[in-house]
């Protein structure tokens, strides 16, 4: 049956998951036409604004920007995991795999703080998970950061990297600490932002993908206590408890910040 003629037309297949979830979708924006009287000429501009979107490349992009929290939100509820944020647009499979001691991948001159970046994955009843992969990435100490294999000037895979837990569910990450990030503000995604009136930035942030045998894969990011922009993430993507200090550290006559973190893994359900 046709859901709005009532008529029965051959050929037509109709997913249900379509009809419940797509229908309401544009149901509403036919709603919000009347409601805000939207003219021939918005109604334009909002084509335009699509062709753009879908030229520049930025689609992923503003999905991320405007809807992967709520959809991370959705995931995170019937998890058993520690807190999981989003993935965003920038990570990229296939990061050098990194041996004791870790080090991540950078330039000789690389800019910005050391940071060693280290704690424990472990099951929700506290038993070390042994080889759990991270798959690390973040943003270079520029202001604004920015990503290599998606930004320009930075060698492929730079402060991209995986590493495995030992023995006790330890890692331990030698690294710098990212700055805050900007969205791209000349694409349609910066330009629909500013004709919101909201900037386009994200607090600094590493991202974490974990998977290990027999566990729920889990994604996430970590933030850091004092980032000003953490009140008005871009992304709307900060979690408090993800939100962490980073304290100095000193040994054998270096100095560098220290990041630590203890994630869980809830086993996969049979
Ligand atoms: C990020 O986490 O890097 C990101 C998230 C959403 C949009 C753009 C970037
Ligand atoms: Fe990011």
């Amino acid at each position: 049956m046709h859901s709005q003629t009532g008529v029965e037309i051959p050929g037509i297949t109709a997913n249900p998951r379509v009809v419940d979830v797509v229908q309401p979708l544009i149901d509403r924006v036919q709603d919000l036409i009347r409601e805000k009287n939207v003219s021939y000429d918005e109604w334009h501009q909002a084509i335009h604004f699509m062709m753009d979107l879908a030229n520049s490349g930025e689609m992923p992009l503003l999905m991320d920007v405007f809807f992967e929290a709520t959809v991370d939100a959705v995931a995170s509820a019937a998890s058993a995991s520690s807190t999981t944020a989003i993935e965003g647009p920038y990570y990229v499979p296939g990061a050098p795999m990194l041996e004791p001691p870790c080090v991540m991948p950078q330039r000789p001159d690389e800019p910005g703080e050391p940071l060693v970046f280290s704690g424990t994955v472990k099951t929700p009843d506290g038993k070390p998970i042994v080889g759990a992969l991270l798959d690390v990435w973040h943003s270079d100490a520029t202001v604004p950061g920015t990503y290599s294999n998606i930004h320009p000037g930075q060698p492929a895979f730079n402060l991209r990297g995986r590493l495995q837990t030992d023995e006790q569910g330890r890692f331990e990450l030698r690294t710098i600490r990212p700055a805050p990030y900007r969205i791209p503000d000349q694409g349609p995604t910066g330009r629909l932002l500013n004709a919101l009136g909201r900037h386009s930035w994200r607090p600094a942030h590493v991202h974490v993908k974990l998977t290990a045998d027999g566990y729920q894969p889990l994604t996430t990011q970590l933030y850091f206590q004092g980032d000003g922009f953490l009140d008005s993430d871009v992304a709307s993507a900060v979690k408090d408890d993800l939100i962490l200090a980073l304290e100095p550290a000193g040994s054998n006559g270096g100095s560098h910040l220290t990041l630590r973190y203890d994630f869980q893994l809830a086993p996969t359900n049979h």
